[in-house]
């Protein structure tokens, strides 16, 4: 397939203007080749190049991981956070119509800022960025996979005793080879015993089992990516009907999965009838945004606007965002008809 499923350039229009809810996106992975090269030179980390366009070049998922290291070692100061925090929104909001995010942060990847710095700066970001544009965001502070569980916990702590305003829930990324999921059980436990919710990459590699721990050991009510229920049949139809929402992305799919566009994991995940939605991931990374992606699932795989639009009330569904601020986002996501 070829063509947009809606066939043409009215229905690239509408995929960009429909009001979305983005649950899957990493606040690194958001930054824009240029503010990287400045912030790299004003801190001393060493490039392998200072052309914007390669500066990202990647090749699988070690070397993306490499690159996401890198991009994040650049991030130092306060006010580092707060600019990038507010390009990454209004990106969002401007360049794909995106009226709620939840976005991950990963505080261990920026060892010399202090958790409550951290946060401070996201948070000047996040009011600036809804002041211009009117986005409504949420956090959800990541553990890193490669680094400890100890680091992990303490990390849970931080967050836990922090500010909670944005912030709801704590998520995992990183290196699915770097650790199991169930050596971060004590993170989780002391995550859910402060009443964070709680998400966790997992199956991103294809793998079914770490799902189920996610699920069953850390007790997560969404699984990002999730594509390796498509090993378990038990283990899908579970998901499915406990409408268990799974946060997708395009981008990972591109390095990860090599075969046609029927078998598609995001494809046949909606197949299957699990509740998904789409999010950029690392949309600075990808070199695209939300809505170039919402453009490609419907050109390569056949997802129609329809589709797209219902996954997002699927993932307002699933948002951490109390019912009353949730409402006003759905107002907007049905003002414009999506
Ligand atoms: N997978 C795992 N870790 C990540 C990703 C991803 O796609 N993006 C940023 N950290
Ligand atoms: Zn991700």
């Amino acid at each position: 397939m070829t063509a947009p499923a809606d066939g043409g350039a009215d229905a690239d229009v509408r995929l960009r203007r429909m009001p979305k809810v983005e649950l899957h996106c990493h606040l690194e992975g958001c930054v824009r080749p240029g503010t990287f090269l400045e912030l790299a030179r004003a801190h001393g980390v060493p490039l392998p190049t200072t052309d914007p366009e390669r500066v990202y070049a990647y090749t699988d998922m070690a070397s993306f991981l490499a690159v996401f290291e890198r991009l994040a070692a650049a991030v130092v100061t306060r006010d580092d956070v707060r600019r990038i925090s507010y390009e990454a929104l209004v990106d969002a909001a401007r360049g794909s119509a995106v009226v709620y995010r939840e976005m991950f942060v990963n505080p261990t990847l920026h060892p010399t800022l202090p958790y409550d710095e951290l946060l401070a700066g996201i948070t000047e970001g996040v009011h600036e960025a809804r002041r211009d544009t009117g986005i409504v965001t949420r956090l959800i502070p990541s553990v890193y996979r490669a680094h400890s569980p100890a680091a992990a916990a303490d990390m849970v702590r931080a967050v836990a005793r922090g500010d909670r305003d944005l912030v709801v829930g704590i998520g995992m990324d990183g290196d699915e080879t770097a650790g199991p999921p169930a050596s971060f059980t004590e993170a989780y436990a002391l995550a859910r015993d402060a009443g964070l919710q709680v998400t966790a990459h997992a199956g991103e590699r294809f793998g079914a089992e770490e799902v189920r721990t996610c699920l069953d050991l850390l007790g997560c009510t969404r699984i990002d990516h999730g594509y390796g229920l498509l090993q378990d049949a038990e283990l899908l139809a579970r998901v499915r009907d406990t409408g268990t929402h799974v946060t997708c992305a395009w981008l990972s799919t591109t390095y990860n999965y090599r075969g046609p566009a029927d078998t598609h994991p995001i494809r046949l995940l909606h197949d299957a009838g699990v509740r998904i939605s789409l999010g950029s991931d690392d949309p600075a990374l990808g070199g695209t945004d939300l809505a170039g992606d919402y453009r490609a699932v419907s050109a390569r795989l056949g997802l129609t606007a329809d589709d797209l639009a219902r996954q997002n009330h699927a993932a307002l569904d699933a948002a951490w965002l109390p019912a009353e601020e949730k409402a006003a986002v759905r107002a907007r996501l049905e003002d414009a008809g999506g």
